[in-house]
């Protein structure tokens, strides 16, 4: 239900906001921590790594992860709030037990992880469906946010974002990605932004 309502909430957000769409074009996303951990028991991954890019002007986050075993079945938790700096932060999300086999064949029903799973795609050799491959070097590298699709932050906050990764179950992954929606600074257009 809360779901819904979060999902319905950001449709009517997003419509409301297509009429000061020009103003949207004047935000960056930046990011400004990624690390991961590992809590694989059963030494199912062969390589984890995540990191923040170099680059200066736009950072972004690149993690790499590679399997000892197929990935048949996986589920992920991913938890976004806002921090605040006056009165309680704001949880956009709290959702557990997302099913990553579905979410990759994009039959996940919920708008906002539909826009990021479909951003995914052009920074990152993640399957489109299960299972994954054992021994290849999955990664999301550069990844950077189309603020014209992000109607929720079209104004400064930062953002934090927790995830678990599981299969079958075990959890193997826990990670934190943070990150800065800012007013550009530079007064040129920039006009290959996307
Ligand atoms: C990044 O986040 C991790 C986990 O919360 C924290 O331990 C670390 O100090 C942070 N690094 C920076 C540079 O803020
Ligand atoms: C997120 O949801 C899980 C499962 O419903 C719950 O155990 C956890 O306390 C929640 N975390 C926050 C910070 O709301």
């Amino acid at each position: 239900m809360y779901l819904k309502l979060s999902a319905i909430f950001l449709l009517i957000f997003a419509g409301w906001l297509q009429q000061g769409a020009n103003s949207k074009a004047n935000f960056d996303m930046i990011f400004t921590n990624c690390t991961c951990r590992r809590e694989d028991a059963q030494g199912m991954l062969s390589h984890l790594k995540c990191g923040l890019s170099k680059s200066v002007r736009r950072p972004s986050f690149n993690i790499e992860l590679m399997f000892r075993e197929p990935v048949v079945r996986f589920q992920v938790n991913m938890r976004i709030v806002l921090p605040r700096s006056r009165g309680e932060d704001f949880t956009l999300f709290n959702l557990t037990g997302i099913d990553g086999c579905s979410l990759l064949s994009n039959k996940n029903q919920i708008a906002f992880i539909q826009l990021g799973r479909e951003r995914m795609d052009r920074f990152s050799n993640v399957p489109k469906r299960c299972p994954w491959p054992k021994d290849v070097l999955y990664y999301v590298r550069g990844f950077r946010s189309d603020m014209q699709s992000m109607p929720a932050f079209n104004f400064e906050a930062d953002m934090n974002l927790w995830f678990d990764f599981l299969s079958n179950g075990n959890k193997l992954i826990h990670g934190f990605i943070q990150s800065r929606v800012q007013r550009r600074r530079s007064s040129k257009k920039d006009t290959t932004d996307d």
